[in-house]
Order: C-alpha cells, then structure tokens, then sequence
C-alpha cells in the first residue's frame, strides 16, 4: 500500500515542497529567491515574505507532479529548524493548519539530518546503493560544517564542528573579496574549472581533533590580495580563475584532511558529504578518488539533493513516521542546534 509524505522545507532562502512514496521520491518542487541576490545575503525578512507567496503554488505543484490528491495523503513533514526564524514560522504554521484540515500526522525534521538523510532518497527505477550504518557524513552548508557520526536514522553525533565560519561562507567570502556575485560558492566553482589550483598556496589552519576553522584562511585571502594588488592594480582581474581554483583547493584539502582523520581513529570507511557546498566539484572529485583508491566506501548526493529541497525532509519525515513519532500542535520553530 503506498504512503504518500508531503515534505515542506522553509529554513532559509528556498521555498520547496516534495512528495514521496515511502522513501521513493515522485516530486520535488524548489523555488529560489532571487530578492536577496542585491543584498549580497539574505535578508531574512525578505525571506520570509517570500516564503509566504510562494508556499502555496510551490505545494500544489508538488502534489500535481507526483500525481497525487491531498486526501491520499499519509503525513505532512516539515523542517521544524535550525534556520531563520521568520522562515521556518511560515512552513510550521502551514503544515500545522494541513494537518488538522486532512486530518492526518504531523512530523518534525531536524534540517541537518534531512541533509544527512538525503542519502536514502530513492527515484522510480534508478538502482542506488545506500549507506549502511555507521558512516560518517561531512555536512558542509552556508551555515554548517560538521562531521557526524550516523549510527542510526536518528541517532547521530557531531564529532567535529566549526570553531568559526561554515565551508560555505568560506567559498561565499573568497568570492566578495573577489567582487564576484552572491551566492559565490557556485560561481567559484565555475571559474575553478578554468584555473590552476597550484597556481598560489594558502596556508592551512592547524586545530586540533576534528574540528574545523575558515576565518584564517579568509584573512590571509585578502592579505594575499591586497599585498599583489599593490604591486599589480589588474591583478585580480589577470589571475581570477586561478584563485578561484587555488582558494576552492585549500577548502577542499581543510575538508578532507579532517575527513581522513575522522576516518582512522573512528575505523569508518563508508563516508558521505552533505549540504550546499557538496555540490562544489573540487570536493566531489577528492571524494571519487578516495573511492577509486579504494579507501572508501563514499556517498556523492545528487545535485537537486545537496542544497536545501524538500526531498530530504519527506524522507526523513518518513523514516519519523514509520517509527510513529509525530509531532503536536504545540510545537514551536527553533532557530538553532536541536541535533
Ligand atoms: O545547504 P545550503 O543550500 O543552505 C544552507 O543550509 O546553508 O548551502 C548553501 C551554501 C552557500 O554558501 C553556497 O555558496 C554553497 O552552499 N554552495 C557551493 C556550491 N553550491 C552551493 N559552494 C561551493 N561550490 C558549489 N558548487
Ligand atoms: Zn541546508
């Protein structure tokens, strides 16, 4: 008998709706505000707003695509937090209200372990090989970079963490310093591709355990750039590929050295990346050749899954449901941890 989940993610700056079968995905609707692009962030009013013009539309296409009718389905799911408040406010309150009118559970997600989660996410007729527990999933966002430690669907632990700056903001700070637009981490990606990432060497930040740190890296990045453009007014210009592809290298060795570690004193060596910045190619290309070296066993999600969608929350909503752990009316957003 089919299960029909409504996922409705609103953390940040992207309204999405999904609909699965179980763990099968039949829809996946994202829209992307393009209103914070000229504030060079988000502007989390702004955010809100849209996420209230835009919620409507974006879930009536979802049930549309997958072909199915409300009343089929089994339960609603939604990113309870961490995020923008004003955001998740706009997502809580409607799937609360299309709880009582179809009368059908309500499921809290943790956005970070939807994220994590996103690996069991199966598509009509594509053989996929999912990650068996435990693994160790790198979660790397605009707001995030964490190692985790997945022994269950929810029974995770955080074994490294950031002291400073998400990976993210990392890319995305590089990026305004070079004057290219926000997001920058995509864009920096793109001209990576045409650069020498041995070009110019940044030096590593050296923090003990599994922890991470990116502010460094930041200001030795303008340094770097302030001390050539003196000498060179067109530096930058001249060289762009080439720190896009040396910046984007430096960030990808921090992150995989923290992973190899993670790896030795845990003995895992099924690994998965997670979140915005596992879209980035430089850290896709490092994973697949761990895979090809044979040292790991490792898990690239698909583009549409690693930045925010609503896909990850169904299915994570799913696995809540089946163990019937539903949320009440009661339940408030919160804006940061609850991992
Ligand atoms: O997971 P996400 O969509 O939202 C958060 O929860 O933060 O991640 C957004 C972050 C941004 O910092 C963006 O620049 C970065 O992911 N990002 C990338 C790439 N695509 C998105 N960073 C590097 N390379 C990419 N291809
Ligand atoms: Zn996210």
């Amino acid at each position: 008998m089919p299960q029909y989940i409504l996922g409705i993610e609103s953390s940040c700056d992207d309204t999405s709706a999904a609909v699965l079968n179980q763990t099968v995905m039949l829809s996946n609707v994202i829209a992307s505000q393009k209103v914070h692009q000229e504030f060079g962030g988000v502007v989390p009013e702004l955010a809100s707003r849209a996420h209230q013009q835009n919620i409507i539309p974006v879930i009536d296409l979802a049930l549309k695509n997958a072909n199915v009718r409300k009343d089929e389905l089994s339960a609603i799911a939604f990113t309870r937090g961490p995020g923008l408040l004003g955001s998740l406010l706009v997502g809580t309150s409607f799937a609360k209200s299309f709880s009582i009118g179809l009368g059908i559970p309500l499921v809290e997600v943790n956005h970070l372990q939807a994220h994590i989660l996103s690996h069991f996410i199966l598509r009509p007729g594509i053989e996929k090989q999912i990650p068996e527990f435990p693994f160790l999933c790198l979660t790397v966002s605009g707001g995030h970079t964490q190692i985790v430690l997945v022994k269950d669907f929810f029974q995770m632990e955080i074994i490294g963490n950031t002291i400073d700056d998400a990976a993210g903001e990392a890319f995305d700070k590089a990026a305004k310093i070079l004057g290219l637009p926000y997001p920058g981490g995509p864009v920096v990606d793109k001209l990576a591709k045409e650069g020498n990432p041995d070009a110019f060497r940044f030096s590593k930040p050296n923090i003990p355990g599994l922890d991470f740190s990116f502010s460094g890296l930041k200001t030795s990045f303008l340094y770097f750039l302030r001390d050539h453009l003196k000498k060179d007014p067109l530096f930058m210009e001249t060289h762009m590929n080439d720190l896009c592809a040396s910046i984007q290298r430096t960030i990808v060795e921090i992150l995989i050295d923290k992973l190899e570690k993670a790896s030795r004193e845990t003995g895992i060596t099924q690994i998965a990346i997670a979140g915005g910045v596992s879209a980035n190619s430089g850290l896709r290309t490092a994973m697949e050749k761990k895979q090809a070296e044979g040292k790991w066993n490792v898990f690239i999600p698909e583009f549409q899954f690693t930045t925010d969608n609503a896909a990850m929350i169904a299915v994570a909503g799913f696995f809540k449901f089946k163990a019937g752990e539903f949320a009440d009316q009661s339940m408030t957003p919160y804006s940061r941890g609850g991992m």
